[in-house]
């Protein structure tokens, strides 16, 4: 069956559950390192009050003993903080508080009318509980399982903000571990902290005129060897799983590898990356973003993902009630004026998961001995090739 994972929970619900199955066994799983991929995907200028209430830890329910995987599937439990002053109004039984209305004001740019028509709920709240962007904190506890998982295979992925709605940066470094660093030490993970200022003012200004912001990041793959993923039938493609990954995450709307959009314009020669040997196969450029053929070629998958501004707003759009019909301005829930640096985690942790599925379908192993042996293998066949 392959690596997959299952997410459930609401965003005020009592927690959220993961479940990933299809790790090898003997991972060693470091609970530190997914707590603090937890916390950074909780960080960010320009966040709500929600993310100053949750302090995300994961809670390992199964799947590991001792500290290492044993091949079962992995459940992960989130609790939601907030729970205590929803659990009432969140109950799974009993009756809804009287004082509490329905969400009956949807707002344009959500799940809300469209999920209410198709489930039939008239309390939109049943809608924009699951269609949350909160779901994204178990997406980044599985990534930070299939992380560790790529580790052990000295594959490693970076992120970072280029730009926030209308500002951008033209400092993006060749090397995705540099522009990772700067990002660490920027208040919303921009590539260029020199702008951190510039950025906070123009965020401010954004939530006092009751507006919100996207942005565009990037996120980088390294050392993944050639060959993974493949153009035999349109479904094993990598290409298309990490556009479909990345495209996944709440509020995305464009995903490009490499230079994407850029090179329709233009011409042949200044779009592939011409081949060279070197003790082994190297290109002299990476216009492509680590893939040909739905294969990675060998050089980092580098995928940029546009994310719309957050469509809660405070100066609320129009909208209608689903009840009475009458014309009014939609609904208002807490939210953030943009979350542009917590998408950037969340895209590592999809990236991580595509690249870690195709591995294990290539390599398929039932414990970490068998997969280091054949993947380093397959390594060093490469080089010989
Ligand atoms: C990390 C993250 C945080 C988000 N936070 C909010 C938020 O606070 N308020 C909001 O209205 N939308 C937020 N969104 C976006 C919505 O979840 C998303 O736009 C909505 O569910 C509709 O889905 P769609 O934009 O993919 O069509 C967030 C998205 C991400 C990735």
């Amino acid at each position: 069956m392959g690596l997959r994972f299952l997410t459930s929970g609401e965003s005020h619900g009592q927690t959220l559950i993961s479940i990933l199955e299809g790790l090898p066994a003997n991972l060693d799983i470091d609970i530190d390192f997914i707590n603090n991929e937890l916390r950074r995907r909780q960080g960010g200028y320009g966040r709500g009050g929600r993310m100053k209430i949750e302090q995300d830890t994961a809670n390992i329910l199964s799947g590991v003993r001792f500290g290492k995987t044993i091949g079962s599937p992995i459940a992960i439990e989130i609790k939601n903080k907030d729970w205590e002053n929803w659990q009432n109004k969140m109950a799974p039984f009993g009756e809804k508080p009287e004082d509490f209305k329905d969400f009956t004001k949807p707002r344009p740019g959500h799940a809300d009318l469209v999920g209410g028509i198709k489930y039939n709920q008239k309390d939109l709240r049943n809608i924009l509980e699951r269609s949350s962007a909160r779901e994204t904190a178990s997406r980044v506890a599985v990534g930070a399982f299939c992380k560790l998982l790529l580790k052990a295979l000295n594959i490693h992925i970076y992120s970072y903000v280029v730009s926030v709605g209308e500002i951008s940066t033209s400092i993006i470094h060749e090397d995705p571990i540099l522009n990772a660093e700067q990002a660490e030490k920027s208040v919303i993970r921009f590539v260029d902290p020199s702008k951190d200022n510039e950025l906070m003012e123009y965020i401010d200004k954004a939530k006092e005129s009751g507006e919100s912001l996207g942005g565009i990041f990037e996120v980088v793959a390294i050392n993944v060897p050639p060959g993974i993923g493949s153009y035999i039938q349109w479904d094993k493609r990598i290409d298309g799983d990490i556009a479909k990954a990345i495209m996944s995450i709440q509020a995305i709307k464009g995903v490009e590898i490499g230079l994407g959009f850029e090179s329709a314009k233009r011409i042949g020669s200044k779009v592939m990356d011409e081949i060279g040997y070197d003790n082994g196969y190297f290109r002299y450029s990476n216009n492509l973003g680590g893939t040909e053929g739905g294969m990675t070629n060998g050089m980092p998958i580098v995928v940029r993902a546009a994310m719309k501004p957050i469509p809660t707003l405070m100066n609320p759009l129009r909208s209608v009630d689903i009840i009475s019909k009458d014309p009014l301005k939609a609904g208002k829930e807490r939210s953030d004026v943009t979350a542009i640096a917590a998408a950037s985690i969340v895209g590592e942790a999809m990236l991580a998961f595509v690249i870690a599925y195709h591995i294990l379908e290539k390599f398929s192993a039932d414990n970490m001995e068998e997969l280091i042996i054949r993947y380093n293998e397959y390594i060093n066949y490469v080089r010989s090739f």
